[in-house]
C-alpha cells in the first residue's frame, strides 16, 4: 500500500520505517530539512534501538523515502499524521499548531477515498473538528492512536498489543477501517486485537492509557513516601503487590518518577480538556499524580544533601543518567537532568554522564559538567546519584569497581535499581527512595 507519514519525530520516523519494513511503500514528510537529510541517509536523528537498521533497509529497498514537501504525499492511500502536540506555553493544554498546519498542508493533495489517520496525541474532540475539513475533499479522517514507548518503539510499532481505530459512522469510516486493517495486515493476521471505535473514544483511549500509567507510577511513589515514614521497603512492597494479577508489577517502579515527552504533558492536557468539558473534578486526581511526581525530584535532591551532611556546596557529585529513561537520548522533562540541575543550583560540582543523552543534555544545560563515560564521572566523586537505570549503572557497575574510583562511598539510588545489600557489604552508604 502507498502511504505517507506526516511528521518524522520519535513517532513518525519509526512508524514510516516500520511500515516500509512490512512491505508498504512509504513517504515520510517533515518540515525540518536537517532531519529529512539525516533520514534520507538511513540514519535516525535520535537514539532509538533498531531504527537505523530499519531505515537503511527501507531506503535500500526503495520502499522508504523522505521529503520536506507536503505535495509528495499525493497518491498515498493512507496519510498518517504523526506531528508533535507539545504543552502550550503558559498553560497545561496541548498546542495543536503542528496538527492544524499539517492538515492544512495536506488538504490540497487529498483525493476522494484517501484516509487520513491521526496518530498524534490530541485532546478529545480534535478529530471531529478535523474530520469536517478532511471530508470536504472526499477523503475520510480516522484516529489511530499510538502507544509506543521510546526505546522500544520499533518493537511496539511492529508488534503492538492492540490497534485502535476511531472512525466516523459513514461510508468514509468503513473505508478507513478497511484500509487501516490492510495497513496493519501482518499484525492483524497474527491476532493482534483490532478495535474499531468512534473518533472520540479512540482519542480518549490514548489519554486514558497515559493517565493510568502515570497514576500507577505516582501511586507507588506515594507508597514510597509512606514506606519511608514507616520504615518499610517500597521495592519489596511493589514486588508483593505485583504478584496480584489484578495489579501487576509493571509501572510500579518507584524512584524519581516519570518524565519524557509524553506522560507529563499528556496528563496535563487531559486534565485541561476535562475542565473544558466541565468535568474537571473527574480527573482532579491527575493534579495529585503530577504533584507526587514532581515531589520525587525534591526528595532525591534532599537525600543527596542529607547524605553529604547537609551541604553539597563544593562537593563533587557524579550523576549517572540524563535521559528520562534508559535506551533513549530524550531529555524532555527528564527527572534525571532536573535533579542534576537542582544540585548544581545548590553549588555542587555536578558531573553528568549518560550512554546516549550527553549531547542533548549539554545543549540544554551547558552550565553542567559532562563526562563521556561512567568511570570518568565517578572519579573523585563525593557521592554518586543514579537517576536513569541504564544497564551500565544498574547491572554492570559493581560496588567494588565504583569504590575504587570515588572519594566518598555514598550512593543515592534514584531508581531503586541497585541491590542495597551488595553495596553496603562493599562499604557504601546506600540511600534508596522509600527503601530500608
Ligand atoms: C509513554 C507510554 O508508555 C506510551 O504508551 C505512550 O505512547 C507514550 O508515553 P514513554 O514516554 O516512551 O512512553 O516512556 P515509558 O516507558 O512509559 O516511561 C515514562 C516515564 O515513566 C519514564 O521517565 C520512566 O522512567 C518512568 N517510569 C516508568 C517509572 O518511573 N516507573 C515505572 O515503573 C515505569
Amino acid at each position: 500500500m502507498r502511504m505517507s507519514v506526516i511528521g518524522c519525530g520519535y513517532l513518525g520516523a519509526v512508524h514510516a520505517a516500520a511500515m516500509a519494513s512490512i512491505g508498504h511503500e512509504v513517504i515520510g514528510i517533515d518540515v525540518d530539512e536537517g532531519k529529512v537529510a539525516t533520514l534520507r541517509e538511513g540514519s535516525a536523528p535520535f537514539f532509538e534501538p533498531r531504527l537505523d537498521d530499519l531505515l537503511r533497509d527501507g531506503i535500500a529497498s526503495g520502499r522508504l523515502r523522505f521529503s520536506t514537501r507536503a505535495a509528495d504525499a499525493a497518491g498515498a492511500a493512507v496519510h498518517f499524521l504523526a506531528v508533535g502536540t507539545p504543552q502550550i506555553a503558559g498553560g497545561h493544554a496541548a498546542d495543536l499548531r503542528h496538527v492544524d498546519a499539517a492538515i492544512e498542508a495536506l488538504l490540497p493533495h487529498l483525493r476522494r477515498g484517501d484516509v487520513v489517520a491521526g496518530k498524534s496525541t490530541v485532546p478529545v474532540g480534535t478529530a471531529e473538528r478535523l474530520s469536517a475539513r478532511v471530508s470536504a475533499t472526499g477523503a475520510a479522517l480516522a484516529w489511530n492512536p499510538e502507544f509506543l514507548r521510546e526505546g522500544w518503539a520499533v518493537h511496539d510499532t511492529i508488534e503492538p498489543d492492540r490497534i485502535v481505530v476511531g472512525t466516523t459512522a459513514d461510508a468514509g469510516g468503513e473505508t478507513a477501517a478497511a484500509l487501516l486493517r490492510e495497513a496493519y495486515g501482518p499484525a492483524v493476521e497474527r491476532g493482534v486485537p483490532f478495535l474499531v471505535t468512534d473518533l472520540a473514544t479512540a482519542e480518549l483511549v490514548k489519554g486514558a492509557a497515559n493517565a493510568f500509567l502515570a497514576t500507577k507510577i505516582s501511586f507507588i511513589n506515594a507508597m514510597s513516601e509512606i514506606a519511608e515514614a514507616a520504615g518499610a521497603d517500597v521495592a519489596m512492597l511493589a514486588d508483593a503487590l505485583g504478584h496480584d494479577d489484578r495489579i501487576g508489577r509493571r509501572y510500579l517502579g518507584s524512584g524519581i518518577g516519570f518524565g519524557g515527552g509524553c506522560l507529563p504533558k499528556d496528563i496535563r492536557a487531559f486534565a485541561a480538556r476535562a475542565e473544558e468539558l466541565g468535568r474537571g473534578e473527574s480527573v482532579g486526581f491527575l493534579h495529585e499524580v503530577d504533584a507526587i511526581n514532581m515531589r520525587r525530584r525534591d526528595r532525591a535532591v534532599q537525600l543527596v544533601v542529607d547524605a553529604l551532611g547537609g551541604l553539597v556546596f563544593g562537593k563533587r557529585v557524579a550523576v549517572l543518567g540524563a535521559a528520562f529513561k534508559p535506551f533513549s537520548d530524550d531529555i524532555r522533562d527528564s527527572p534525571a537532568l532536573d535533579v542534576a540541575v537542582r544540585l548544581r543550583g545548590l553549588g555542587a560540582d555536578v558531573v553528568v554522564t549518560d550512554p546516549a543523552a550527553v549531547d542533548n543534555a549539554r545543549a540544554a544545560h551547558p552550565q553542567l559538567s559532562y563526562a563521556p563515560e561512567r568511570d570518568t564521572a565517578l572519579r573523585e566523586a563525593d557521592a554518586v546519584v543514579i537517576v536513569t537505570e541504564w544497564d551500565d549503572y544498574r547491572r554492570d557497575l559493581t560496588p567494588e569497581h565504583a569504590g575504587g574510583l570515588v572519594r566518598g562511598r555514598i550512593v543515592i539510588d534514584g531508581r531503586n535499581c541497585l541491590d542495597p545489600g551488595a553495596w553496603r557489604a562493599a562499604g557504601w552508604t546506600y540511600h534508596g527512595m522509600g527503601r530500608r
